[in-house]
């Protein structure tokens, strides 16, 4: 029995978010520059995205950038801007064939400008696709989120049309810019590394996290449909002991 019949398609996860780790390690590996490591993850990329459109996992959220990734070499983050921005034209097309609606998540207004110009064409195209949701996470990091809309409710507080008393954890997640879309219930992280590195620290709060040596380059439909079947064997209690469930 193959890996793909193995997963039980009543029980997938709605989300899947992946920490995409050791694409520098990879190239090192082989001699290379670290940005011939990102080049390569872009296939991963493409085989985490097609598996997911072709399981029925609705949305898939990818850390593509964070916050402190702009304290790396200016060479490299201009290298990561130009993939991406490539990529992005690259594959509009097959998002559109696929019925694959593109989102961001993050400080949008600190991406260059070309590459603010190039999500924004593609996120327009796609808006009414269905299939799955990709969500980018660009100038990422989740305490700048929470930050950013514990001072939106702030604002509404001032402006009167929120009183302190209503503020529950529905209104903390709605003004994040992960607000729209639900919680995962899974998260991968790739490469060996066990920390979450600022990543959705609000939005992880019951989710069940898949650790794998694997480097991001080496990553595929297979490594993917591995971490869903551990996923599926798991008990979530949310807090209930088992007899509960
Ligand atoms: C982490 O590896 C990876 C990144 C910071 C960037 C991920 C980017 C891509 C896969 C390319 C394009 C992405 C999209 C969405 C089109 P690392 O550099 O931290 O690796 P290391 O830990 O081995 O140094």
């Amino acid at each position: 029995m193959g890996l793909l019949e193995k997963i039980d398609k009543n029980k997938l996860p709605l989300h899947i978010a992946i920490i995409m780790d050791g694409n520098g390690r990879w190239a090192k590996k082989r001699g290379f520059l670290r940005i011939f490591g990102h080049e390569n993850g872009v296939k991963a990329v493409r085989e985490s995205c097609e598996a997911c459109a072709e399981l029925g996992v609705k949305y898939l959220t990818l850390y593509a950038f964070s916050t402190e990734n702009w304290n790396r070499p200016q060479d490299e983050i201009n290298a990561l801007m130009t993939l991406l921005v490539k990529t992005i034209k690259a594959e509009t097309e097959t998002l559109i064939k696929n019925n694959i609606r593109l989102k961001t998540i993050g400080d949008f207004e600190k991406l260059p400008k070309n590459c603010q110009n190039e999500l924004n064409k593609l996120i327009k195209i796609t808006e009414n696709n269905t299939r799955t949701t990709l969500i980018l996470a660009l100038s990422y990091s989740s305490k700048w989120d929470i930050v950013n809309s514990v001072k939106k409710i702030a604002q509404l507080v001032k402006d009167g049309i929120l009183e302190v008393e209503q503020i529950n954890d529905e209104t903390l997640s709605k003004e994040l810019t992960t607000g729209p879309f639900p919680h995962p219930e899974l998260l991968i992280r790739t490469s060996g590394e066990y920390r979450l590195s600022n990543f959705l620290l609000w939005e992880l709060a019951y989710s069940e996290f898949y650790f794998t040596d694997t480097l991001w380059p080496d990553f595929n439909k297979n490594e993917l449909y591995k971490a869903i079947i551990n996923y599926q064997n798991r008990e979530r209690r949310f807090g209930k002991t088992s007899e509960q469930l």
